[in-house]
């Protein structure tokens, strides 16, 4: 451990694996460099008994969010709006409290996720300063801030034609303004395979708005994000050799310094995984031939139709490969958990697949058996990826995973994306690409110079390992 900074940090994240994994990632980071840790979980934080695992923390509740079934309810970005509204009071006493006790007195500052931006109000109640995490990548980032900006019901209202001027007008008095070519094609027809002007190589239908709500509500919790946002400083989970250009571009809309610090899980490993892992496909893994085997995971929120599940087992049966699938119970809809593959499959699965319901992923990432990830390319599981040199099938499903999707297959050049409606033959010819051509050997080799390149940026004198006790100098100085 580092010299003792001695001063406490409250560490706010969103109440889901994606978001829970990278915050916690940063408390260990953080406490590494002698801060004092509080973590603050929702009534619903799905963590069991957390201070087991991180005896170290300290851990508050904010009383007052919501429930599991609201969040069935809701879907995941009307919840977030919800609990943004609901959080920022029980919050604040949350904070009155910690500074009744000893703890309270040496906060250095309150870091919440992008998408909690009550905490910051509240922080500013108490003369706080706050900093935003961003558990998604830079890229993601900029394209969210600049949907954001968009007054809400000023957009509403041209969706809806009422707002008595057109299109073209719009053009003509905003052309300057990069977020306004950015919404037209919500506007216009025709318009989502066509580039996003200065955003290369993100088309129109990648950016990121959320499949499990309506585009308004998308836009709401962007605007509420930007409008809430008066933070001193972002801190991203990524790595500036990624995505160098996104990170001077966001650092220059925010106006605040933007400390790129990740991938984290390679800087500090923290186990909080929600649910149970299935350990025994480490067992099947290790009898498998080195990187023979394709693992299937889709995160912890995606959903997939009957009909692609289908599309997906034949592909993988055809394949003739050995393959690992996380299926979640319930991530397809009207099944319990694989009744609805079909017969036959189960036959195919049992010579040559395994099925678990949630994996140790990093570990079955690095495994030597394992030859690609097909992945819905959320951004934890993109990190891992190339964190372990694994080349991907993307197929992304919602918000930042099409922009991450579009960056593995275009900027990283280590994954190939699948687009429209899924084939069993284009399944198997992807897979094919990946695991027997030469193509896959020299994407394979790409994988690896990644790989050995966001190491180093996490390694003493990495640019990330740099910024983070840059980081660490800003907050001791606020
Ligand atoms: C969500 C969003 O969907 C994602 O796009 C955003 O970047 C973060 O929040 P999620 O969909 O769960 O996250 O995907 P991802 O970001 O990949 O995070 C999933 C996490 O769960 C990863 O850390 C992964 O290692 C872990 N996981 C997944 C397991 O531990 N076991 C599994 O079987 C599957």
């Amino acid at each position: 451990m580092e010299e003792k900074a001695g001063r406490r940090v409250v560490l706010v994240p969103v109440p889901a694996q994606g978001h829970i994994n990278p915050m916690m990632q940063l408390g260990i980071a953080l406490h590494l460099k002698g801060f004092s840790i509080t973590v603050a979980l929702t009534e619903l934080n799905h963590l069991t008994s957390p201070w087991e695992d991180f005896p170290d923390f300290q851990f508050v509740t904010i009383m007052g969010g919501l429930s599991e079934s609201e969040f069935k309810k809701l879907g995941p970005v009307e919840f977030l709006i919800k609990l943004n509204d609901m959080c920022e009071s029980s919050f604040k006493d949350c904070l009155g409290q910690l500074l009744q006790q000893k703890q309270g007195n040496d906060i250095a500052c309150v870091i919440y996720d992008e998408y909690m931006h009550f905490a910051e109000a509240a922080a500013k109640d108490f003369n706080f300063p706050s900093v935003i995490f961003s558990t998604t990548n830079a890229t993601a980032f900029v394209c969210r801030f600049l949907l954001g900006r968009f007054k809400e019901n000023w957009f509403l209202a041209l969706l809806k034609g009422t707002s008595g001027f057109s299109v073209s007008d719009l053009h003509k008095s905003l052309n300057s303004c990069r977020a306004v070519s950015m919404v037209l094609f919500f506007i216009e027809p025709g318009e989502q395979d066509k580039l996003v002007p200065e955003f290369h190589p993100l088309r129109y239908k990648d950016l990121p708005t959320s499949a499990f709500a309506p585009l308004e509500s998308s836009l709401k919790l962007y605007t509420n994000v930007v409008n809430k946002g008066t933070a001193s400083a972002v801190i991203i989970n990524t790595a500036s050799c990624l995505e160098s250009s996104s990170l001077s571009r966001l650092e220059q809309d925010l106006q605040a310094p933007v400390y790129p610090i990740g991938p984290l899980h390679k800087a500090a490993s923290a186990s909080c995984s929600l649910l149970e892992e299935d350990r025994s496909c480490i067992e099947w893994l290790n009898k498998q031939k080195p990187s023979s085997v394709i693992y299937i995971s889709l995160g912890s929120l995606a959903l997939m139709e009957h009909k692609e599940v289908v599309e997906m087992a034949w592909g993988l049966a055809n394949s003739n490969q050995p393959f690992l699938w996380v299926i979640r119970p319930g991530s397809i809809p009207g099944s319990e958990w694989t009744e609805s593959l079909p017969e036959e499959f189960g036959r195919i699965v049992s010579e040559r697949g395994h099925i678990v319901k949630w994996a140790p992923q990093k570990e079955v990432l690095s495994h030597s058996a394992v030859g690609c990830f097909w992945s819905h390319c959320g951004w934890n599981s993109t990190l891992e990826s190339i964190g372990e040199g694994v080349p991907l099938i993307c197929r992304p499903f919602s918000g930042d995973q099409r922009v991450n999707a579009r960056y593995l297959d275009r900027i990283w050049r280590v994954g190939i994306q699948l687009e429209g409606e899924l084939e069993r033959g284009d399944v198997e010819k992807a897979l094919r690409r990946l695991m027997a051509d030469e193509e896959g050997v020299v994407m394979k080799k790409r994988a690896l110079c990644l790989k050995e390149g966001v190491e180093a940026s996490v390694r003493h004198g990495g640019s990330s390992h740099n910024s983070l006790n840059e980081f660490v100098d800003f907050i001791k100085g606020l």
